[in-house]
């Protein structure tokens, strides 16, 4: 009997408690498609006698609007969790949501910027390989055996191979070696890249980050033309004004090495927090190719002398963009993301 039905699907509707979006839309399946339980009461209603067609009309009528506010106040409950079918009916008038348009990564604008600079000196961009050997990330570059560097601590390694172990590069000096094995000098290129250590993860440390190498091999390079491409770089990239110190270092590769120091970009030298109060801010490591490192790769040390330096990516945008804290970079958060430019191809 309709009238039974009626009050048996009423109950059923009036005790429907949903717990997902994926129930209210089992609801509207069951009752308010158009082969529906609505749509077939009313179906068997057009054959009843006209008696009973007029008391339950009403309960009929009655039935629908108590499916429908059922439907949609669940619908509101869980709202904004599934496509539901006010959604798929929406105002077709309304104004479209657009799509938001993607920002360069502030490591890719800032290695960008290094390497035109460079490019403008005549430089070239050189690659290599993120997995390297013990020879190309190590040896070449005059790391004696015993050298801490090696040490398990700092380098993930890949695979142990006597005499020539596969490892995550640690710097962009391998792509140095690389370079100078395929040919004769001159060479004058600029090598970015993703290098990995084996370090704790931190606001000021990470298991990788970037580095630029850069490298100037001919006849008569001197310490002077080191100087003044770097003070030129960082004139370039930090504004006229920026004053550059070099301070005596050690690396394997280089003799004689330095550090150099930047006046601090953001309290221009005057002292803070990031400069120490010391008004300077050391950027790359530097100095002048070791002959043994022109001999490795093949290089007449007799004739041939260069410069090379090497600076951290992440270093460098943290000066331009203020930015504290290295995890950033890799978090992949687009309220940090989209703070930077927008590229509109
Ligand atoms: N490879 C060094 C590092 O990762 C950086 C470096 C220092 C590169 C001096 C150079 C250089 O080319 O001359 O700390």
């Amino acid at each position: 009997m309709l009238q039974d039905k009626i009050k048996q699907y009423s109950e059923e509707i009036n005790q429907f408690t949903p717990t997902s979006a994926a129930d209210v839309e089992q609801f509207r399946l069951k009752f308010l498609v158009s082969k529906g339980l609505v749509k077939a009461l009313f179906d068997e209603f057009k054959s009843v006698g006209p008696e009973e067609k007029r008391t339950l009309g009403k309960v009929l009528n009655e039935f629908k609007q108590l499916a429908e506010q059922k439907f949609s106040e669940a619908q509101a409950q869980f709202s904004g969790t599934s496509d539901t079918q006010s959604k798929k009916e929406g105002d077709l008038t309304l104004p479209g949501e657009g799509f938001q348009l993607g920002s360069r990564h502030p490591l890719s604008l800032a290695r960008k910027e290094i390497v035109e600079i460079f490019k403008k000196l005549g430089f070239v961009v050189s690659e290599g390989p993120e997995i390297e050997d013990d020879w190309h990330n190590f040896s070449a570059l005059n790391f004696p055996p015993e050298h801490p560097a090696r040490d398990m601590q700092d380098t993930f390694f890949v695979e142990k191979k006597e005499g020539n172990d596969i490892a995550l590069r640690t710097h962009t000096s391998s792509v140095q070696v690389r370079l100078m094995e395929m040919g004769q000098p001159p060479f004058r290129a600029i090598m970015p890249g993703r290098v990995y250590r084996n370090e704790a993860i931190s606001a000021r440390a990470h298991c990788f980050f970037h580095q630029v190498e850069g490298l100037y091999v001919d006849e008569n390079v001197s310490f002077a033309d080191l100087k003044q491409t770097l003070f030129h770089f960082v004139q370039e990239l930090y504004g006229e004004g920026t004053k550059v110190r070099f301070r005596p270092s050690y690396f394997p590769f280089t003799e004689p090495s330095a550090e150099m120091d930047i006046s601090c970009t953001i309290c221009k030298g005057e002292g803070c927090q990031l400069c120490k109060y010391s008004g300077w801010v050391e950027i790359l490591g530097c100095g002048m190719v070791d002959p043994n490192v022109l001999e490795n790769c093949g290089i007449d040390s007799k004739k041939y002398s260069g410069f090379a330096f090497g600076m951290g990516i992440e270093r460098i945008t943290n000066l331009k963009y203020e930015i504290r804290d290295l995890r950033l970079f890799s978090e992949n958060d687009v309220k940090f993301l989209s703070q930077f430019e927008t590229e509109i191809i």
